[in-house]
């Protein structure tokens, strides 16, 4: 059976849900923070060590305005009105991305959220926001003050130390990776679904982990 430390999730389809149901794209995000909520406390359960959420690319940027504030205060208001349990949950908030260019009340907001969270044990919570792969791999290069080797790139990366996701799941119908973790699930079992986001459950989580689990993952070997 295979291990499994890191599952990342490219959340995508929430606009669509919304709009199909006439309720407008912003609408389906609010429904994705309840689909992320229940995905967590399912893989505390599944004792899963790390989970890592695309929650805004560096190409969302090009999305019209009025999208972009109601996703940034979307995160804030969860954060300031969630703080307290996601602490006694035992969750820890981790940051990837670039986040000086965000606006100031996200970035402290999620500043204090890593912080309260940062002893927490149970299990990390990765959200990739303002990230983009490409970027974080520029980082990585110009941050390096040693030899260029890899240990000393990855450890460069915002994901820094940790290990690898072993499964990758997007949601929402396309098979690419819109420029997220290129580097990280380089021997990634990925897994696309039709669903949009909203509709993701716990259920499909553990069918798609069954699967994972009997998979023979070779890394170059017969
Ligand atoms: C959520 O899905 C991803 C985010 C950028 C928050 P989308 O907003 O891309 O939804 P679709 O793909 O347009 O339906
Ligand atoms: C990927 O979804 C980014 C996030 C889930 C945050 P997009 O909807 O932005 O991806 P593209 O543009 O369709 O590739
Ligand atoms: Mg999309």
């Amino acid at each position: 059976m295979n291990k499994l430390n890191h599952v990342a999730f490219i959340m995508d389809g929430n606009g669509r849900w919304g709009k199909k149901r006439n309720k407008g794209r912003n609408f389906g995000h609010l429904k994705g923070v309840e689909t992320v909520k229940k995905i967590v406390k399912y893989s505390i359960k599944l004792n899963i060590p790390i989970v890592s959420f695309y929650v805004f690319s560096s190409e969302n940027w090009r999305r019209p305005k009025k999208e972009i504030i109601f996703l940034f205060k979307l995160i804030q208001n969860y954060f300031d009105k969630e703080i307290k349990s996601i602490v006694n949950e035992g969750i820890k908030i981790n940051i990837l991305g670039e986040n000086k260019k965000l606006p100031k009340d996200i970035k402290s907001t999620l500043h204090k959220t890593v912080y309260l969270t940062s002893k927490n044990k149970k299990i990390t919570v990765n959200l990739a926001i303002n990230y983009g792969s490409k970027n974080e791999i520029l980082h990585s290069l110009k941050n390096i003050k040693k030899k260029i080797n890899l240990k000393n790139f990855e450890k460069n990366l915002y994901t820094k130390n940790m290990p690898n996701p072993e499964i990758l799941i997007r949601t929402g119908g396309h098979q690419r990776l819109s420029n997220f973790m290129l580097w990280q699930l380089a021997y990634s079992e990925l897994y696309f679904l039709k669903k949009l986001w909203p509709d993701f459950s716990p259920i499909d989580l553990k069918r798609i982990i069954e699967k994972y689990k009997k998979i023979k993952r070779n890394f170059g070997k017969i």
